[in-house]
């Protein structure tokens, strides 16, 4: 509505000349499962590679690419245009990934039906970083994995007291500074907790480190 991003969903089965729109076959080689054909897929990304400025970067959705991470999101929100392709079944032929596809991006080890809600985690976390779709309150900056690689700390808003539960006092009196300590110690906590394989390329001081390996958390 605002202009500020344009999402164009292109269905294979369309570009199928097949006269059950059929788009996909047994295994050479044998094994389970059906295999995506070429051709649908390189007339569907001929199709749409005509009406674009330049050749657009091509990610393919699979659970064989890299994880994603909020790096490569900061990435493919430079490009001007994007073409996500998602396979279903056991993939797509890999002829015409070789020849089409700039990168192989999976969301994480677990496998999905399709690349779709892939595709649409990407599209999410690109399009928050451009500029305008996020409002003034909801910056794309100060957040987990933009804090020297450490998750964030937990918040706290109005009411006071919650089903008997307090906000930390150290909120509450306005000490700037013992308020970024307490929270650099909260998010230290919670990386240790959840994500202790941060904490070895995060930008830790020494005390940091010395405080986390008196706790046995480091
Ligand atoms: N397709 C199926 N599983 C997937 C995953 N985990 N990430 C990206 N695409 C997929």
């Amino acid at each position: 509505e605002a202009g500020l991003l344009e999402i164009n969903a292109v269905k294979i089965r369309d570009y199928s000349t097949n006269k059950h729109m059929k788009v996909d076959d047994y295994p050479y080689g044998g094994g389970a499962g059906l295999v995506m054909q070429p051709e649908p897929v390189y007339r569907a990304y001929k199709d749409l590679e005509k009406d674009m400025k330049k050749k657009p970067r091509v990610v393919y959705l699979t659970p064989q690419g890299t994880t994603f991470h909020q790096e490569m999101a900061k990435e493919l929100a430079k490009e001007e245009e994007l073409v996500f392709l998602c396979g279903h079944y056991e993939g797509i032929d890999q002829r015409v990934l070789d020849k089409y596809i700039d990168m192989e991006i999976s969301i994480g080890d677990y496998i999905l039906t399709g690349g779709e809600t892939a595709a649409m985690v990407l599209i999410d976390s690109v399009s928050r970083l451009i500029p305008g779709v996020l409002g003034s309150a909801e910056s794309a900056g100060d957040e987990s994995f933009s804090q020297a690689g450490l998750l964030e700390y937990p918040q706290y808003t109005r009411p006071r007291v919650f089903e008997g539960m307090e906000v930390p006092s150290v909120l509450l009196n306005g000490d700037h500074k013992k308020i970024n300590q307490w929270r650099r110690e909260q998010s230290l906590l919670t990386t240790a907790r959840n994500r202790p394989d941060l904490l070895l390329t995060a930008a830790l001081t020494p005390e940091e480190k010395l405080w986390l390996q008196q706790q046995d958390l480091l």
